[in-house]
């Protein structure tokens, strides 16, 4: 299948407490993922600050293969603010929730609807490419869901995305709503999935598998309290299980996710998922002892597909194949008398921490 995504580092993901990009960095963040093969990449959205808007204008000149989108609430003077710019797209979003028409905004379902209606009409008349989002969508009556979502089309809406603003979802639920929206419109569904209860990787998957077109990440996941579903993740589980024809290259996720993790000063977990440091390291011996025959006996998927190293620990839980194994990339000659000893050495040496080659050397 062929699917997209949306990178919305540069958008939802500097809504991240104490995360803030400069000029350069929100350049390169924006070439490394074009070079990875993304298809859309969020820019900021304008009314925020001078500065997210100076930044815009200059994002939005530079040459990618990548769609830009510009963020905007449906706001005339918002959209005002995306047509200073040179980009097709707009991401026009609105609280659909009765939680957000009450206590966000003070009105009702008619004149929520006039308001979608209007704005997109007004961003449609001055010829730009608009997805509407949905804000809280998941947390907001179907039938009013479905209603905002044929209005949106009627109003000249290009694609629909269903935002769950809280991360509720779950896979079973998301699936459940992508096809009830699919179903009520043509334009292509979108899917923004918060983490919140750490399901929005799962759920973002079960939604492209559902009928969603494009759905959005972050780089590390970056975003709103506990983010979004990460670009590896999502990309990663695509490749691996769903067969997408996609060309993105996955190479270069271990690198963005260093380098969001060293500018954003947010780290990643070491056992991370496919990104932490730990995500290919083994330690206990009858695994070691396998992985060193096949490293297939304990991976899910090859390390080199995404420049991922593989590393074999020694300590305590080691077993005599690990040992033979460093012993031997170290060029030292041992018996099979030798190796026993070693390895019973180090089980009774009280060694809890992972041993350098030094230490293993002083061993021997
Ligand atoms: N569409 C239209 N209007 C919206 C809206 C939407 N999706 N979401 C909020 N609004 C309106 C509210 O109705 C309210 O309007 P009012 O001032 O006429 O009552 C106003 O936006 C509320 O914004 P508030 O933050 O209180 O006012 P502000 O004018 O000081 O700041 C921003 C507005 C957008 C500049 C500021 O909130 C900001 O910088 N936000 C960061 C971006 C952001 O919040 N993103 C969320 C993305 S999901
Ligand atoms: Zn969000």
């Amino acid at each position: 299948m062929k699917v997209g995504l949306l990178d919305s580092t540069l958008r939802e993901g500097e809504q991240s407490p104490n995360v803030s990009f400069t000029i350069d960095q929100k350049i390169k963040i924006v070439n490394a993922l074009d070079k990875f093969g993304i298809e859309y990449i969020e820019i900021g959205h304008p009314a925020v600050s001078p500065n997210i808007k100076k930044s815009i204008s200059i994002i939005s000149k530079l040459e990618t293969k990548a769609e830009k989108v510009i963020h905007s609430r449906a706001l005339k003077s918002d959209i005002d603010d995306a047509l200073l710019f040179d980009t097709k797209w707009i991401g026009i979003f609105f609280g659909t929730s009765d939680i957000s028409l009450k206590y966000k905004f003070g009105i009702k379902h008619k004149a929520a609807l006039n308001r979608i209606k209007y704005a997109i009409n007004y961003a449609k008349d001055n010829n730009l490419k608009i997805r509407f989002t949905a804000e809280d969508a998941t947390r907001t009556k179907l039938s009013f869901l479905i209603e905002v979502a044929q209005i949106a089309e009627q109003a000249g809406a290009d694609r629909f995305s269903i935002a769950d603003t809280v991360g509720v979802l779950t896979p079973d639920k998301t699936s459940a709503l992508v096809k009830e929206i699919t179903n009520a419109i043509s334009i292509p569904v979108h899917i923004h999935c918060h983490n919140d209860l750490g399901m929005a990787t799962a759920n973002s998957i079960i939604a492209l598998k559902s009928g969603a077109k494009v759905a959005d990440v972050s780089i590390n996941g970056l975003g709103e309290r506990s983010g979004i579903a990460s670009l590896a993740e999502v990309a990663m589980i695509l490749k691996l299980h769903f067969n997408v024809v996609n060309t993105w290259d996955l190479s270069a996720l271990i690198r963005l996710s260093d380098e969001l993790a060293l500018i954003s000063g947010i780290p990643n977990r070491l056992n991370q998922p496919i990104v932490g440091k730990y995500a290919f390291t083994h330690k206990a011996g009858l695994h070691t002892r396998a992985v060193i025959k096949n490293p297939n006996s304990y991976e899910g998927y090859e390390p080199e597909i995404i420049n991922q190293n593989r590393e074999i620990l020694i300590d305590e839980f080691t077993g005599k194949e690990a040992i033979a194994d460093r012993l031997n990339k170290l060029k030292i000659d041992y018996s099979h008398l030798e190796l026993n000893k070693i390895t019973n050495d180090i089980k009774k040496g009280n060694n809890s921490k992972p041993l350098t080659d030094i230490e293993l050397l002083n061993f021997v």
